[in-house]
């Protein structure tokens, strides 16, 4: 059984051909992004995979129907690329790997703010440059401090408690508060509004939806505390862009953090180095000394894409053989 894989990078591919192989799929890479111009690429096949930046809307659900496909295989946690309610009154499929390995993505949050306030980063530059002066990179003890943690599923709990054990004080808020879990470490649930005018470090672990989109706006931007970090690995439309720009020309943020942006298609995971930015936004960020920017890494761990490659395949092997209960894989609207 061949199944299309899009958005296809060379990191992918031996996680991939592996468990493919051991499942009797063969896989089809193709480095071009799913849209409504490439589906007809789909045709024949019956499942398909792809990424998080592939656009899978009702245009592209409809061709891809046209094209005979029954099953989306995404192999990310995150869902907000596909028009669920397109898909199922078409009738395909969405799964997805609900939890791969949520320490990749916490411990990358980690290098993100250990960098962005040690400064690491310059400090590497300067001296490979034989400049061993220490000026402009003065950080500040975590320990002590208060880190806020919005969203405390898998990601955020993790990273709750490697900060904890830097000694930070930890305020955590999620609409689904787990209770049992914070009490146990000594660690406090509070109003939003609460986190977001006590923390020294703030960290999105939400995932994106209507309620969440530009959680990070001009209004709580303004309520946070003078010179805090904000820390973005969540999706980048958790932050309202043109709002934190402001923030960081009035220099009332410290440090940005972001390893994902409200507008990375076509951009994230592609070698522009030869290329103009288009994206005045994004350039405007990288041109501030204190913003600090990965290209959507935090999952980008050998465990994590081997944990993708095998339950992706595991979930695609079962519904090739119409096995049709895959459990806890499914995204429905
Ligand atoms: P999860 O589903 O385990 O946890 C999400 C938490 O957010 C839940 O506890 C939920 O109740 C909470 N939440 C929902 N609405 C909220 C709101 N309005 N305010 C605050 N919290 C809210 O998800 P997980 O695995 O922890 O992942 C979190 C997000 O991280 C994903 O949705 C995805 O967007 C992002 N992610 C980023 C990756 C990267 O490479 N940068 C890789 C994997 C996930």
């Amino acid at each position: 059984m061949q199944v299309p894989l899009y958005d296809a990078k060379s990191y992918d591919r031996p996680f991939f051909e592996k468990n493919g192989a051991e499942a009797g799929i063969s896989y089809l890479f193709h480095p071009f992004r799913l849209t409504a111009e490439t589906a007809a690429t789909a045709a024949g096949s019956t499942a398909i995979c792809v990424f998080v930046n592939d656009v899978i809307d009702r245009l592209c659900l409809t061709a891809l129907a046209e094209a005979g496909v029954k099953i989306v295989a995404l192999r990310c946690a995150g869902f907000n690329q596909v028009d669920l309610t397109a898909a199922r009154e078409l009738g395909i499929r969405v799964i997805r790997v609900p939890a791969y390995s949520p320490h990749a993505v916490a411990e990358h949050a980690v290098a993100l703010l250990l960098t962005l306030n040690r400064k690491t980063h310059r400090a590497y530059n300067r001296v490979r440059e034989h400049n061993f002066s220490l000026d402009g990179l003065v950080g500040f003890d975590l320990h002590g401090r208060t880190a806020g943690i919005v969203g405390t599923g898998k990601i955020g709990k993790i990273l709750a408690e490697i900060l904890h054990g830097f000694g930070m004080s930890i305020r955590l808020y999620d609409p689904k508060p787990d209770t049992h879990w914070a009490d146990a470490r000594r660690m406090h649930y509070v109003p939003l509004d609460e986190l977001f005018s006590q923390s020294d470090v703030i960290s999105l672990h939400a995932p994106l939806t209507t309620e969440t989109r530009h959680l990070v706006n001009a209004h709580t931007l303004d309520m946070m505390k003078e010179g805090a970090y904000l820390i973005n690995t969540g999706r980048g439309a958790l932050i309202d862009t043109p709002a934190l720009i402001g923030a960081l020309k009035r220099k009332k943020l410290g440090g940005v953090a972001l390893d994902v942006y409200e507008v990375e298609e076509g951009i994230f995971f592609e070698d522009l180095s030869q290329d103009v930015l288009h994206d005045d936004d994004l350039a405007r960020l990288l041109s501030f000394p204190n913003v600090l920017i990965t290209s959507h890494q935090g999952f980008l761990t050998e465990d994590a894409l081997s944990e993708i490659a095998r339950v992706t395949t595991e979930n695609l092997a079962r519904f090739l053989r119409n096995d049709c209960f895959l459990p806890n894989t499914e995204v429905s609207s």
